[in-house]
């Protein structure tokens, strides 16, 4: 990004990681019984709360990855979603948790949902760290949320601002300086 910017702390390491035992310990109890749960990480944003949510879960799970992305470098939607790499394995008949980073307009879950749908799993849910309810432009909800966050512009804890900033520890907001 050509503007200089500062990162503000919006939501700490430890409060993640407690919200990832609940949500984990919720996850748990929904799908227990099944010997079948594949986790799906949508890339790139995904593979920080995906390592950690998958380490809290006392169930047997596959992970595989889908690569999806809508913004790009850019700061705003493209509201064209590419799929750039498409999953290994198949999920037909399997029971699915889709693990994402954010919904903000909705567009990238909601396509990657009908794209899922369309492929048979016996049971399709969806988690997502952060929701950013205002923005929404798609009606979509996961089944799970972390956090409702307001409008603000989020990095961290795998998320990006132009590729950068994915490997902070917590989720901080962008504030331009000058
Ligand atoms: C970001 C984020 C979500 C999506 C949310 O991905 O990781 O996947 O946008 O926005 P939406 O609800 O408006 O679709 P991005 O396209 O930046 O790709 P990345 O995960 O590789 O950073
Ligand atoms: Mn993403
Ligand atoms: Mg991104």
């Amino acid at each position: 990004p050509e503007r200089p910017y500062v990162i503000d702390e919006m939501i700490s390491a430890k409060t993640i990681a407690a919200r990832i035992e609940a949500l984990a310990q919720e996850i748990r109890l929904s799908f227990a019984g099944t010997d079948k749960l594949i986790l799906v990480g949508l890339l790139r944003g995904s593979f920080v709360f995906i390592a950690d949510l998958v380490r809290e879960l006392d169930l047997p799970v596959e992970v595989d990855f889908l690569e999806a992305s809508s913004y790009g470098d850019a700061m705003q939607s493209a509201r064209e979603v590419r799929i750039l790499k498409d999953l290994r394995g198949e999920i037909s008949g399997r029971d699915v948790l889709v693990v994402e980073d954010i919904v903000d307009t909705g567009f990238t879950l909601s396509h990657v949902v009908h794209l899922l749908e369309g492929r048979q799993p016996r049971r399709l849910e969806t988690i997502a760290l952060l929701d950013k309810p205002s923005r929404r432009e798609v009606p979509v909800r996961a089944s799970w949320t972390g956090f409702e966050i307001p409008d603000e512009f989020v990095v961290g804890y795998g998320i990006d601002f132009a590729q950068r900033n994915r490997n902070l520890p917590y989720i901080g907001k962008v504030r331009f300086i000058e």
